[in-house]
């Protein structure tokens, strides 16, 4: 079966149309992606109100791209996806509404797709990753660990209590005045610094339960910066070296925490996945390979592309649910908060509180 995914979350205006199989094997017919980065890179962040409005006049355009890319036709595919939330509501009813005409004027299902089902889902096209695994999902957004057990079978096995990883990266490079989106430009900038400068704090460290803390750090390295202003660019290189040293360290331990929880609760899983922008960082993606050989299971990392938002896993995810048949209907509404395990899977519809009706964030 063929479908269009449709992506409108964040700051991505994304299409995509992908192909999966009687067998479950997946293939990207297209996939277009335009980000709108340098719109928001003056205000530090994502502007919601900029955003839904580039993604109302990108859109049509976008799908058009996506649809000839992938030389088909609305009648020639099996339905339409479009991510229903979580993320910024502006444009999610950009997204979702537009999937919605394309679904009732060629008579096609629609699915509503869970942006972070989407990143969990990833690498079932790309490697195609058996159940259950252990997903790391690591965004501006969203910091997870999840036990994958199963098309809308999501278990929350450890977030963060305050900011997302990507958003900590995206903080410091703004405290230490360098662009945005943070992360590339900190990672960049610690290739050439001593992290063994600056002592940060490692918080959560050794608990059990596997969530992280990032507020802390990000206060620990503002309080070295403040002491040795005005900063020369070696001690922006060092105070980026030691923030990401301690980023990973406490990846290393806090999933470490994820898998033993996982391995205690559902047995082994069948890999380690990550997912979500801040993925793209070479010396976070050294330490999941260091957890996933620690406990002797495989590591997947999807291509950055398709790590970071995008059309395709929007796409593919609706293509999983539509071959459960599990479709939505032309009414359901956008929702700015949608936990993952809230999703509905073929076995147990979601709990009452997750259906229909729209939540603010
Ligand atoms: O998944 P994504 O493209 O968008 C969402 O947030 O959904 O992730 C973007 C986040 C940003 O916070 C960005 O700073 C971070 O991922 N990121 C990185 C790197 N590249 C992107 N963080 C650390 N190192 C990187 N190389
Ligand atoms: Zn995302």
């Amino acid at each position: 079966m063929v479908v269009l995914g449709i992506e409108t979350t964040c700051d991505e205006t994304a299409a995509a149309v992908v192909e999966r199989d009687d067998s479950g094997a997946g293939k990207i017919l297209s996939n277009v992606v335009l980000s709108q980065v340098h719109e928001h890179a003056i205000f530090g962040g994502v502007v919601p109100e900029i955003a839904a409005r580039a993604h109302v006049e990108a859109l049509d355009h976008i799908i058009g791209k996506a649809m000839a890319a992938a030389d088909k036709t609305f009648d020639a595919i099996d339905g339409v996806a479009a991510a229903a939330g979580p993320g910024l509501i502006g444009g999610v009813i950009v997204g979702l509404t537009t999937a919605k005409a394309i679904a009732l004027v060629n008579d096609k299902p629609l699915m509503a797709v869970n942006h972070l089902e989407a990143h969990a889902l990833t690498t079932r096209l790309t490697a195609g990753t058996a159940f259950p695994y252990c997903l790391f999902l690591a965004s501006g957004g969203h910091t997870q660990i999840v036990a994958v057990r199963g098309i809308g079978d999501y278990a929350l096995l450890g977030t963060t209590i305050d900011d997302a990883i990507g958003e900590a990266f995206d903080k410091t490079a703004k405290l230490l005045g360098l662009g945005y989106p943070g992360g590339p430009q900190v990672e960049k900038e610690a290739t050439r610094g001593d992290a063994a400068r600056f002592s940060l704090p490692r918080p959560m460290y050794r608990r059990a339960e596997p969530d992280f803390s990032l507020s802390g750090l990000k206060t620990a390295l503002r309080l070295e910066a403040e002491k040795i202003a005005p900063l020369s660019d070696q001690d922006v290189a060092d105070l980026c070296a030691s923030f990401q040293q301690a980023v990973v360290d406490v990846i290393h331990d806090r999933l470490r925490a994820g898998v033993r929880l996982f391995r205690r609760r559902y047995g082994v899983p069948n890999a380690l996945v990550a997912a979500g922008g801040v993925a793209a960082n070479q010396a976070i993606r050294k330490v999941l390979q260091r957890v996933a050989f620690e406990f002797g299971i495989n590591l997947v990392v999807p291509p950055s592309e398709l790590c970071t938002d995008n059309g395709a896993m929007i796409a593919w995810a609706g293509a999983e649910r539509l071959a459960l048949g599990l479709t939505d209907p032309l009414d359901i509404a956008p929702r700015a908060r949608w936990p993952l395990e809230e999703v509905a899977g073929p076995r147990a519809p979601a709990p009452a509180s997750a259906q229909g009706n729209a939540e603010s964030a």
